[in-house]
């Protein structure tokens, strides 16, 4: 291929991807639109009923055992599939709040979110904290109200709540026909297309077109009833008068809201649809040099997530590297900025939930899984030529802190050897003393459940038997990795300094009061609630 081509080809191959995250508050219905989604791309055969999943604790996107004896979504997995000429990247999250930090870390990796509510709820806690990162970052957002066959809000005053929970601007981009038991179908309100479907069978009807909602044609497809009520519906629509405004809704300032079921599979593909035609292809990243953009014909990356052991048949660790500019071709040597050395990237995968098979190419918003043997952290940036450093993904901060040691001394050099590991992963976050007196860790962790997952997989991937030990911290702040600790601090109550592995200082408290006081008593003290970088 000539250089024209080659561009030609990498303009191609970006214009049709979509890589975007689904998020949600447990049992919204993310899985069963993930399966749905997948089903209609091809990617599975059957929607393993989630009925099934949850008796059988098997998902084909979840694989951790504790995952499956607990039915929760730890580990953020990575779907390709291909829908009408697209090629889409869904970047399933964790929807457990507990694992809010890998979900961020995901959400670094996708250009765009889908936000599924259940229409019975509306806004429940862990959407309001998703929705808050995806708007820090920008991110634009297509929200699915899921359930609309079941007794629901009414939904003008889901669009209402919506908007005064989340502080954004709405748009209704379907509307449903009927709800609950009566729930037959939703009108497409630009495309003025009705969708409906037999509910004694669950069939979808072909969509049919009608010239406007006061169409006598709508009525004879929905009923009189149904008909009238929507009529009236189109009313207050039309007075609210808000519309769809595509440059607001890529800026993050206006999400527009589809009315469905996924375990009826209504609404599914015109929603997937709208995935294609309204969700960005994958944008370009900053990196303090400036941002690059996909077509860039050099290839750049950054690692979002490392996982070990995600299938026990392969006891190994994957890097996620999401594909921000050029072709990506296996065997590349790209330069790893971190290390100061060109690395060669074998062994590229791409994954689909527990399989992975190996690629030889890859475009802009595709994700890959190299075996990390020691390689990669997240954040890490890899280039073709220049040194490219993409900005690093943010952390939150953790709330959890605990003190680990191996139940048997015997096994320390495993338990050390784990630990860290799994730090590396971002299971956890280890802090020591700074005055060595205690050689064991302090774990620091968002979620307290993040305490379990790490006992139980030293337990099984390292056979270390742990006692954990919970301290009664609840905050840190950080020391600017400038300049010295300053001496004579004045520490209340069981405040106390620590580092992380790479040294940087930081303090740990149980309670603001803590802080207030050792803000108050130590002049030119300086504490920042920003990890410094690595
Ligand atoms: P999650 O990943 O967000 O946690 O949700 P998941 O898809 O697992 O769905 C949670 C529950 O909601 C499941 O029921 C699922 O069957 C149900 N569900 C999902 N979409 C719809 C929908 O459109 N309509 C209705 N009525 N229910 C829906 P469950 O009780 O946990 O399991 P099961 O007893 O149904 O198997």
């Amino acid at each position: 291929m000539s250089n024209d081509q080659t561009a030609a080809a990498l303009v191609r191959e970006v214009a049709r991807r979509r890589t975007f995250a689904i998020i949600s508050h447990p049992d919204a219905g993310k899985t069963t639109l993930t399966e749905k989604l997948l089903l209609y791309g091809g990617a599975i055969e059957e929607a393993g009923s989630v009925r099934a999943r949850k008796n059988q604790r098997r998902a084909t996107s979840d694989y951790m055992s504790m995952e499956q004896s607990r039915g929760i979504s730890i580990n953020s997995t990575v779907l390709q599939f291909e829908y009408d000429g697209h090629c889409l990247n869904l970047l399933d999250t964790p929807g457990h709040q507990d694992f809010s930090e890998d979900t961020y870390r995901t959400l670094h990796a996708a250009d765009c979110a889908v936000m599924v509510l259940d229409a019975a709820k509306g806004i429940e806690p862990q959407t309001r904290k998703l929705f808050h990162v995806c708007r820090n970052r920008g991110i634009p957002i297509l929200g699915f109200i899921n359930k609309m066959d079941q007794p629901s809000l009414d939904p003008f005053e889901l669009l209402d709540q919506i908007e005064k929970e989340l502080l954004i601007d709405v748009v209704a981009m379907n509307w449903p026909i009927g709800s609950g038991p009566d729930f037959q179908g939703v009108y497409d309100i630009p495309a003025q297309m009705v969708h409906s479907f037999e509910r004694s069978s669950n069939a979808r009807r072909a969509p049919s077109k009608v010239s406007g909602i006061d169409d006598p044609a709508l009525g004879a497809t929905i009923g009189t009833r149904a008909w009238d009520e929507l009529k009236e519906a189109g009313e207050l629509l039309g007075a609210v008068g808000a519309g769809f405004d595509r440059g607001r809704f890529l800026d993050g300032n206006l999400v527009p809201l589809y009315f469905g079921s996924a375990i009826n599979n209504f609404g599914v593909e015109p929603f997937l649809r709208a995935v294609l035609e309204h969700a960005p292809a994958p944008t370009p990243k900053r990196t303090p040099g400036g941002m690059i953009e996909p077509a860039n014909e050099e290839f750049t990356g950054f690692v979002f997530k490392i996982q070990a052991n995600m299938d026990p048949r392969h006891r190994d660790r994957l890097a996620f590297l999401r594909v921000v500019s050029g072709k990506f071709e296996k065997d590349m040597e790209l330069f790893h900025p971190r290390l100061g050395r060109k690395v060669r990237m074998t062994r590229p995968h791409r994954l689909f939930a527990r399989d992975r098979e190996t690629v030889e190419v890859a475009y802009p918003g595709d994700v890959l899984g190299f075996v990390n043997p020691g390689l990669f952290r997240i954040g890490d940036s890899v280039a073709e030529s220049a040194e490219v450093r993409f900005d690093a993904i943010p952390r939150f901060n953790p709330e959890h802190f605990a003190r680990l040691r191996p139940s048997r001394v015997d096994r320390r050099k495993q338990f050390e050897k784990g630990i860290h590991q799994l730090e590396e992963e971002g299971v956890v976050q280890l802090l020591f003393d700074t005055d060595g007196r205690r050689s064991e860790p302090i774990l620091a962790v968002v979620g307290e459940l993040q305490f379990d997952v790490l006992a139980t997989r030293l337990r099984d991937e390292y056979n270390v038997e742990t006692v954990l030990h919970r301290l009664p911290h609840k905050m840190v702040r950080w020391l600017s990795s400038e300049g010295k600790t300053p001496e004579n601090l004045h520490y209340a109550g069981s405040s106390m300094l620590v580092e992380d592995l790479h040294g940087h200082r930081a303090i740990i408290f149980s309670d603001k009061w803590e802080l207030d006081y050792l803000l108050k008593n130590s002049p030119g003290l300086h504490l920042s609630e920003t990890q410094p970088e690595s």
